[in-house]
């Protein structure tokens, strides 16, 4: 459902408690509909949803997802596509989906996803509202030594874009997990997920996927249990307490985005020297997971100018494609 489509969740989100008949007189819609609606919600684990004496509520006002909000934080270089929704499968495979790409970039933001995926063939599960889901595609020649280039440019422009906010003490875990380091723990606050479909003609159709933890803890990986901190909670826990807006957010991403893009061609070496500023793992030990062979402990030694991640295993430096390895420190 888009968003400009009004829904129980566009009226309540705005603050305020309503019975289930008075958002059916609200919205046109039959009390039935209504109750699915709120059905909905609840499955969805909207963040801040509350039945309180049989109204309907959110804990507090929040700043749902807009295409305009997105717009009034440009303007853009470049023009961008953006649409909002509120539920779909994966922003990744909605724009996957889509055939008639023009020059231009698009842009899907999703309050809830029903099969979001990360790498390695994870499930992605965010509860609805309150976090943040994103995907930026678009159609163009692209070798695949580029498309390594491509996913660390996301790293890069999302804890760029992170630090425009007040975000100052975030990393990047090889290849482009978000993390912030607690001496012998990293706690994953997002990740990134590229995808593509090779079309005719050389062109690539590539998608790249932004999943943040903004609100509070949760597992958003249904198979890894790790703990995980959202966006909010380390903001009021920094000095200057800034307040965080999703959809400034992806305006910030946006401009990062078409401001590094052209380096793909141009200069790919800068994306690489961008990232590594932002490389938590470097000189540390750590547990390497292949797919298809038993673990073993290395020291990481940075990532070379390909973007593999190098690691010195007994004396002898090995390196690292993203789509093949997990990648974990070593706790003291
Ligand atoms: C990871 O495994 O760390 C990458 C997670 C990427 C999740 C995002 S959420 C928006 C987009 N749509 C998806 O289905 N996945 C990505």
């Amino acid at each position: 459902m888009s968003s400009s489509i009004p829904s129980v969740f566009s009226i309540i989100a705005k603050g305020g408690e309503f019975s289930v008949a008075s958002l059916a007189a609200l919205l046109q819609l039959s009390e039935e509909t209504i109750k699915q609606q709120i059905g909905q919600l609840i499955s969805n684990q909207c963040t801040g949803l509350q039945l309180i004496n049989g109204k309907v509520c959110m804990e507090k006002a929040i700043e749902v997802l807009s295409v305009e909000q997105i717009l009034s934080s440009g303007p853009f270089k470049d023009p961008v596509e953006i649409e909002v929704f509120e539920q779909l499968t994966s922003s990744n495979q909605y724009l996957l989906d889509i055939d008639n790409y023009s020059k231009e970039a698009k842009l899907c933001a999703v309050e809830y996803q029903t099969a979001g995926r990360g790498r390695l063939g994870r499930h992605w599960v965010m509860p609805m509202a309150g976090h943040l889901s994103f995907s930026i595609a678009k159609v163009q020649p692209l070798d695949s030594e580029k498309m390594m280039f491509l996913s660390l440019a996301a790293g890069v422009c999302v804890i760029e874009s992170l630090k425009m906010s007040g975000l100052n003490q975030l990393y990047l875990k090889w290849p482009n997990d978000l993390v912030i380091d607690l001496g012998d723990d990293l706690i994953k606050l997002g990740g990134v997920l590229v995808e593509s479909r090779y079309l005719p003609n050389k062109q690539v159709k590539w998608v790249m996927g932004i999943g943040i933890n903004i609100e509070e803890t949760h597992s958003f990986a249904t198979n890894i249990k790790q703990p995980v901190l959202g966006i909010l909670q380390i903001l009021s826990e920094s000095p200057n307490k800034m307040s965080f807006s999703r959809n400034r957010f992806i305006a910030e991403f946006i401009k990062k985005w078409q401001a590094i893009e052209s380096l793909l061609d141009e200069d790919p070496i800068q994306i690489i020297n961008r990232w590594r500023q932002f490389d938590i793992l470097n000189n540390r030990e750590v547990n390497v997971f292949p797919a298809k062979e038993a673990p073993f402990q290395a020291v990481a030694k940075g990532i070379d100018d390909k973007g593999r991640l190098r690691i010195e295993n007994q004396n002898v430096i090995e390196y690292l494609n993203s789509g093949e390895v997990k990648v974990r420190i070593k706790k003291a």
